[in-house]
């Protein structure tokens, strides 16, 4: 168990398992842009997802295991660090430090709230928004209409792009970190691995902030 006690271990699992959801985010963020071609882009490709039930239950159940101990592993880090010595801590951090790296742990907090907003919005539908999953014209369950519906009003669409903000925050400095963490950097290949992590995060943010915005303007109805 020295992987959950010893500061390199605990480092090791946040990157890890922040891998994993990198990973995971990628796939989605390209299985969401299908929204893009209509009702019959994304309604196929969640039917098909669909059928495919071990993989989504594959994926459901190392994705869930990696979310738990992503976030333990944060919680008692800051835990300690704060307890060490919050004012040393904030000088000595300062020096590199951006706004993204700062605020980890608040933005971390942001995304973790949106991901069960996010759930019980479209997974289980139960937030108070009267959300219907019909079927398409070909009987398909239609997600293009669930998704144009819920993210067309003002709240819930601005909710889905202030997360994509966050999440954007969180991956800028999170995965040059875990990069590092995993020792695939050295001095030289730092630089590139902070290039990464602006890239992706910003495609991430451009992308999936790109439904909500498109959907907000009325160009996909
Ligand atoms: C504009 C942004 C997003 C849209 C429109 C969107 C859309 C959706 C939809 C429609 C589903 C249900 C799929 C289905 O049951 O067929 C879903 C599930 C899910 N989304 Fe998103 N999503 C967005 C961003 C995100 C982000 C940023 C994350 C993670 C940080 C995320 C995590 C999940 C998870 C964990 C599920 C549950 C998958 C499962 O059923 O096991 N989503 N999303």
């Amino acid at each position: 168990m020295r992987l959950f006690s010893t500061s390199i271990g605990r480092k090791g699992v946040m990157a890890v398992t922040g891998l994993l959801m990198v990973l995971f985010v990628v796939g989605h963020l390209l299985g969401n842009l299908t929204v893009f071609k209509g009702p019959d882009g994304i309604n196929a490709y969640a039917e098909g997802l669909h059928k495919l039930v071990p993989v989504v239950w594959g994926t459901r159940i190392v994705m869930g295991s990696a979310l738990i101990l992503h976030v333990y592993m944060s919680i008692q880090i800051t835990l300690e660090n704060w307890a060490a010595n919050p004012k040393k801590y904030a000088v000595s951090r300062s020096l590199r430090a951006t706004f993204s790296s700062k605020n980890m742990i608040w933005t971390g907090a942001a995304i973790g709230a949106f991901v069960i907003y996010h759930l019980a919005h479209f997974t289980f539908r139960v937030t108070p928004s009267d959300l219907m999953l019909g079927t398409d014209t070909m009987g398909r369950p239609d997600v293009y209409q669930m998704v144009v519906d819920s993210l067309s009003g003002a709240v819930i669409g601005g909710v889905y792009l202030v997360a994509m903000v966050a999440l954007c925050l969180h991956l800028w400095h999170g995965i040059q970190s875990l990069f590092q963490t995993l020792g695939l950097s050295n001095a030289k290949l730092l630089p590139e691995y902070g290039l990464w992590g602006k890239v992706l995060s910003g495609i991430f943010l451009v992308g999936f902030g790109a439904i909500p915005a498109v959907i907000l303007a009325g160009i996909l109805k």
